[in-house]
């Protein structure tokens, strides 16, 4: 079912009223249509127009509100119009979206497939902060776009390959006593306590440092045992990260991985071609391409390497061919890599050689996702006390056991089964949210304390709220929720709106226009400052409007309020990768 929100019919009428006072070459002007404090809406179209048009804002603010049949308008300050939506229109398109299982929100994206690059952590290596920003970000646009209709490709571009599988295969080899397999979550602890020993004999030892570089050519080579080993290395790092999407609450699953190595036949002909093409040179051994603009401090062009001096081939090889897969097999009409604002200068020289070679057509967006480093209370990059990169794990299980001191302060009565399932819910929602809610490239600092706080814009003060709607509607309805469409066919639109149902309802309209802008702007901390508002917007109508000892048909209006409030909520959290439990 469509439905048409409250602010689109208000931007259609101003839009169509301000074509007809205008002259024929402004029609369709942006009616420029905002909430407002004043009165539901404002429009700034004739303030934004009326240079253009010649005539002063007031003038046409006057001639646009004679034009609004429909809503109540009037014209305020040097020629805004402010309007306001009768009552019944906005009852209507409560009923509306109530009656809906996607509460109203359409798929305007559809026809479009987005890759959406992210995760991407390294075999063999814990997963660190940053890996969980790219994959809390990039599974929140994911679930964005596809809810929106977009045709979603989700792809894990692992870091499996490299010299350092040389080294670490040989060190396993040479050290049969270790063991890592199997140890589930512990494997990646496990394996990056061994890439450490590996790192450190190869550092001290030469002759170690030859036997694993012939180990790096054997396994380029496809020498049988070697390929067995690194394989054995890439699965159960694979099993490990899929053990931390699954606690984490992320889509990615084993059909997402997309490593590396999976490009190196590739690799070869994005050199030749690049170099046919004149796009890259041959420097010092090395093959290499510039992008125009991009200098070095001391103003020397900066290299983008595509094959190594050694004959190997670096990041950048693999990621110009993954653009062409994804362009011509996936047909992406975008591409989005959500990675650490670090690598800008890397994604901006590769789109752009991409550009160059015609692998990248022009119609095909391709964008670097990029975001800002966690920090430490000190404001320094997130660290433990002995100065290690935390792991990604410990942050999870910090953020569990201080949800369960908050929860220990309830009565909540529950049975520890049921505190089990709320402190993992509240501590992943915890984590994700404080990631997601704060601006996407600017750097945050990782606070366990304030992400579990239950008040401010929290993610588990939604979850709060939503549980807290919940509790409400088993009370008013004894615990029977009605189901959705027979819930709206209760909507009487005939009764008067008060204040605070008014501001409930134009926030709860607003659900699909909050998603389009996370689209739109690529900023899941839109849709989080949208979900806090609304449940503001819930606490002043039910500190206002009583529910469960509201009668008939206020009352029933109300549940329904109630019962979009805490599906939207909802909603709006599980497309952020968070649960919403119904009891906290
Ligand atoms: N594995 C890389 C890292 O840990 C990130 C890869 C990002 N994605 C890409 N297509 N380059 O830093």
């Amino acid at each position: 079912m469509t439905v048409v929100a409250i602010q689109d019919q208000v931007e259609a009428a101003v839009r169509a009223a301000l074509t007809r006072v205008l002259p024929a070459e402004l029609a369709g002007a942006d009616p420029v249509v905002r909430r407002s404090d004043r009165a539901d809406f404002q429009a700034n179209g004739p303030l934004a127009v009326a240079k253009r048009a010649g005539r002063s804002p007031r003038d046409i603010a006057q001639d646009v509100v004679a034009g609004l049949r429909e809503y109540r308008a009037e014209v305020s300050g040097p020629g805004f119009v402010n309007v306001t939506v009768p009552d019944d229109v906005v009852w209507l398109a409560v009923a509306a979206r109530a009656a809906d299982d996607r509460l109203g929100v359409a798929t305007p994206r559809s026809g479009e497939r987005v890759v959406v690059d992210y995760s991407a952590p390294n075999v063999a290596k814990e997963m660190h902060v940053g890996h969980l920003r790219s994959s809390v970000i990039g599974d929140a646009l994911a679930r964005v776009f596809a809810h929106l209709g977009s045709d979603v490709i989700r792809q894990n571009h692992i870091g499996d390959w490299g010299t350092q599988f040389g080294m670490l295969i040989q060190y396993l080899d040479e050290h049969r006593e270790v063991s890592w397999r199997g140890q589930g979550a512990q494997t990646m602890s496990a394996l990056d306590a061994l890439y450490k020993s590996a790192r450190a004999q190869f550092e001290a030892d030469p002759a170690f440092a030859d036997r694993s570089r012939a180990r790096v050519v054997d396994l380029q080579a496809s020498e049988p045992r070697t390929v067995a080993a690194w394989r054995d290395l890439v699965a159960q790092s694979q099993r490990a990260f899929e053990a931390i999407y699954a606690r984490l609450g992320v889509l990615l699953d084993d059909g997402d991985f997309d490593g590396e190595s999976r490009y190196n036949d590739a690799l070869p002909a994005v050199v030749d071609e690049l170099l046919a093409a004149g796009i890259a040179t041959e420097s010092d051994g090395a093959v290499v391409t510039f992008t125009d603009g991009v200098d070095g401090p001391d103003g020397s062009p900066v290299p983008l390497i595509v094959r190594k001096k050694d004959g190997g081939y670096g990041y950048a090889a693999t990621d110009l061919a993954t653009i062409r897969l994804r362009v011509e097999a996936y047909q992406a009409d975008r591409i989005l890599y959500v990675v650490d604002a670090r690598q800008g200068l890397h994604f901006r020289m590769v789109f752009d050689v991409a550009r160059r070679a015609g692998w990248l057509p022009d119609a095909v967006r391709a964008q670097h996702v990029q975001f800002g480093t966690v920090l430490g209370a000190d404001g320094r990059p997130f660290k433990t006390r002995s100065g290690k990169t935390v792991r990604l794990a410990d942050l999870l299980d910090d953020a569990e056991a201080a949800v369960r001191g908050v929860l220990g302060e309830r009565d909540h009565g529950f049975t520890a089964a049921e505190l089990d399932s709320v402190a993992h819910a509240a501590g992943i929602a915890a984590v994700k949210y404080a990631d997601l809610s704060n601006t996407r490239t600017k750097d945050y600092v990782f606070d366990v304390d304030q992400m579990v706080a239950t008040t401010g814009n929290t993610g588990v003060y939604l979850q709060y709220a939503h549980a807290r709607v919940c509790s409400i509607l088993r009370r008013a309805t004894d615990g029977s929720t009605p189901p959705i469409a027979d819930a709206a066919g209760h909507v009487d639109g005939s009764l008067p709106l008060h204040p605070a149902e008014r501001a409930l309802a134009l926030a709860l309209d607003a659900f699909e226009r909050a998603l389009r802008d996370v689209a739109d702007t690529l900023e899941p901390h839109r849709l989080c400052g949208y979900l806090y508002d609304l449940a503001t917007a819930f606490t002043r109508f039910y500190d206002a409007c009583p529910v469960v000892r509201a009668d008939g048909a206020t009352r029933a209006n109300r549940i329904v309020l109630c019962a979009l409030t805490g599906r939207t909520l909802a909603a709006g959290l599980g497309l952020l990768g968070i649960a919403a439990p119904e009891r906290m």
